[in-house]
């Protein structure tokens, strides 16, 4: 027997407002067309947060799911951690004022930044904290409002996002040793910071800067990255590509998730995917896919699930959970 994380409940929460490619590009007036989106992105349609709706606003419903999910309450939460690039405020983290919005008064909680790969380093960071008994109850979550930080001038980088939140609570268990969370393995690459960039923040310009990205050159560093993160995790656990029952990747875009799908040998019906219709949310996307397919039945109790994401950075990273 060993000391896991195992994955209690998940959550995932959309904004209202969704706006199909047509309806963007006639709200913004935007030179684009609903094919060459669909064709280079496999986008369809993305969910924004309406205004005043916040960050934690966001990672609270997300959280609170997640919770009812495991039929547990906040006194088995012991740590909040939010992976977000659209944190409400410099302080208090975004984590903070979930523990807050929650009605927790006792544990901790604090923000990660590591762009879109923010929810694997935050599982990472969760695990660690329940296999070295700093915690029992750990909220993992990701959210994001990139609507605030997007040119909405720049159709190169604007019809690509969207918002929402996604959560797993992950509770400490002596259990088998290929339960649970199995392993995660980060990267980054500071070389590349400027290819997928925020252009300013509250240490540099003291303005709130907005996303600027070279499309080309992240999705060459996604397909190796990705694939050799991919088979890290593998490794590490001396598992196969034929040991996946599902890969849930990070949601930037369809013609990356089916190459990594393909490489693994999956059939499409064991990737889980949803930038169709949720566009990419960052450090959202994979909490969000997690929840949509255990909420649908898709993902069952003793499924092997593999993560993946590359983000600004550039930051990439895998993990395998056994649900
Ligand atoms: N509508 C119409 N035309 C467009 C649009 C648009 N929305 N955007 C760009 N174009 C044009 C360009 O101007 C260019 O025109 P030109 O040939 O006349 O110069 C042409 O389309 C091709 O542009 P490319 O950028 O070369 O298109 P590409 O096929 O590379 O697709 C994309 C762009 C979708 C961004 C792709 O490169 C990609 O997905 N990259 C990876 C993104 C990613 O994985 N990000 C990681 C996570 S994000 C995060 O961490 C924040």
């Amino acid at each position: 027997m060993a000391l896991r994380s195992l994955i209690a409940g998940t959550g995932g929460y959309l904004p209202a407002r969704c706006l199909s490619n047509e309806a963007l590009a006639e709200a913004y007036n935007l030179e684009t067309t609903d094919e060459w989106i669909i064709e280079r992105t496999g986008i369809r349609q993305r969910y924004l947060a309406a205004e005043g709706e916040s960050t934690s606003d966001m990672a609270t419903v997300a959280a609170r799911e997640a919770l009812a999910q495991a039929g547990l309450g906040i006194e088995a939460v012991d740590a909040i951690i939010v992976a977000t690039a659209t944190p409400d405020s410099a302080f208090p983290s975004t984590a903070v004022r979930v523990q807050q919005k929650l009605g927790m008064t006792h544990g901790f909680g604090f923000d990660l930044a590591a762009a879109c790969t923010g929810f694997v380093y935050a599982l990472g960071m969760g695990d660690s904290l329940i296999r070295s008994g700093q915690a029992k109850g750990v909220l993992v979550i990701g959210a994001e409002v990139f609507s605030r930080i997007l040119d909405w001038t720049d159709r190169t980088t604007c019809v690509l996002f969207g918002d929402g939140a996604g959560a797993v609570l992950l509770v400490a268990g002596d259990v088998e040793a290929d339960q649970g969370v199995l392993s995660t393995h980060l990267h980054a690459d500071g070389r590349h910071g400027d290819i997928l960039q925020v252009d300013g923040g509250a240490g540099t310009t003291g303005q709130n800067g907005l996303v600027r990205m070279a499309g080309r050159e992240v999705f060459k560093h996604a397909v190796t990255k990705l694939a050799s993160a991919v088979d890290e995790a593998l490794t590490a656990n001396g598992l196969g590509h034929g040991d996946v029952t599902w890969l849930v990747p990070h949601q930037a875009n369809r013609r990356i998730i089916d190459g990594m799908g393909k490489k693994l040998g999956l059939s499409p019906e064991q990737v889980v995917v949803t930038v169709d219709r949720h566009a990419n949310t960052s450090a959202a996307s994979i909490p969000l896919a997690l929840a949509e397919a255990t909420r649908d039945g898709r993902i069952k109790k003793g499924d092997l699930v593999l993560m993946e994401a590359i983000g600004g950075g550039l930051t990439w990273g895998a993990s395998l959970a056994r649900f």
